[in-house]
């Protein structure tokens, strides 16, 4: 038998995504912006940017910077601010061809839940927010609260009450174990996990004798952290019951299916975006070959289908 019909369809809490392929956040701006040759109506979901209640203008350059097989980043959560969104950007939003899910970051519990709190005050066509407890460039809030399992816990619950759109939450691999965060999470309400934010990293210039970027430490991503976040997936996939969303260096439909493999239900294409913001659309073909090809009608029949030797 010869399939030629593939089915991406995919479905995180009651929301129905056209494929599994959702662009990471910082990586794609608020989904506007975009070179004329990329079609989001390709992608199933775009993340936005995190946004913030003010506006951030962010870290001092430099603030980007290449690595082996990856990059290092530490932008300090620039952003136009929640006011700023609602009134320019989400109006963009009617009738765009794929879903929005909005990023959302804070310093506080009450930063993040007056933002959520403002744009759930406005009519749109956003299907659900990713809560960014995991930003390694910030002083407050970010890490700070997704290193720690209670306090994890006690702002999803609070944000848990303030909508019924989905509840995504997005998890750090610098902790000890991702599996406690990932339960806490769950424990509270939300409806799926991202995994994994970047890893914390450092390059230095020896000329200079000085850190590659000014904040000295940054997140690190690309191809050079997809085994962490394999890993990551697959622990939290052992614990927890809800959706996971992988990230972590994927470039190509065979990354995808690596991670579908680990446990998770969706993918996010993050620092591949830089190298080619087309990349989305050619990750969802692939991945449409690689199930022709094994005669897999639906993708999620890979889900967590990991053979292990014991
Ligand atoms: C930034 C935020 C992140 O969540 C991340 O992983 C890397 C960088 C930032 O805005 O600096």
């Amino acid at each position: 038998m010869r399939l030629d019909l593939t089915d991406l369809t995919c479905k995180i809490g009651s929301v129905k995504f056209k494929n599994p392929v959702f662009t990471a956040s910082g990586t794609f701006s608020y989904g506007n912006d975009l070179p004329e040759f990329v079609d989001i109506s390709m992608l199933g979901a775009i993340i936005t940017k995190s946004i913030t209640y003010e506006l951030r203008v962010g870290n001092p350059p430099p603030r980007i910077v290449e690595t082996p097989s990856g990059m290092l980043n530490s932008i300090g959560l620039a952003n136009i601010g929640v006011n700023n969104f609602i009134k320019d950007i989400i109006p963009l939003y009617k009738n765009i061809d794929t879903k929005i899910i909005v990023n959302i970051a804070g310093s506080t519990n009450d930063e993040y839940i007056k933002v959520l709190k403002d744009i759930e005050s406005v009519s749109s066509d956003i299907v659900g927010y990713e809560i960014n407890i995991s930003c390694p460039n910030v002083e407050h809030g970010g890490m700070e609260l997704g290193v720690d399992a209670k306090l994890s816990n006690k702002l999803i619950t609070e944000l848990r009450k303030q909508t019924e759109k989905l509840l995504i939450v997005k998890l750090t691999p610098n902790v000890t174990d991702i599996s406690k965060i990932a339960e806490a999470v769950e424990e509270a309400g939300a409806d799926a996990i991202s995994a994994i934010n970047t890893v914390i990293g450092m390059g230095i210039d020896i000329v200079k004798r000085k850190p590659t970027i000014y904040k000295t430490y940054a997140g690190l991503s690309g191809p050079a952290i997809k085994p962490i976040a394999l890993a990551m997936v697959h622990k939290i996939s052992k614990t927890v019951s809800i959706p996971i969303i992988g990230i972590g260096g994927i470039v190509n439909g065979e990354n995808v299916v690596e991670f579908l493999l680990a446990g998770a239900s969706a993918i996010q294409i993050g620092t591949a975006n830089f190298r080619n913001p087309n990349v989305g659309e050619i990750i969802v073909d692939e991945l449409n070959q690689y199930l022709k090809e094994n005669e897999i009608l639906h993708y999620s029949e890979l889900i967590g289908k990991l053979n292990l030797y014991e």
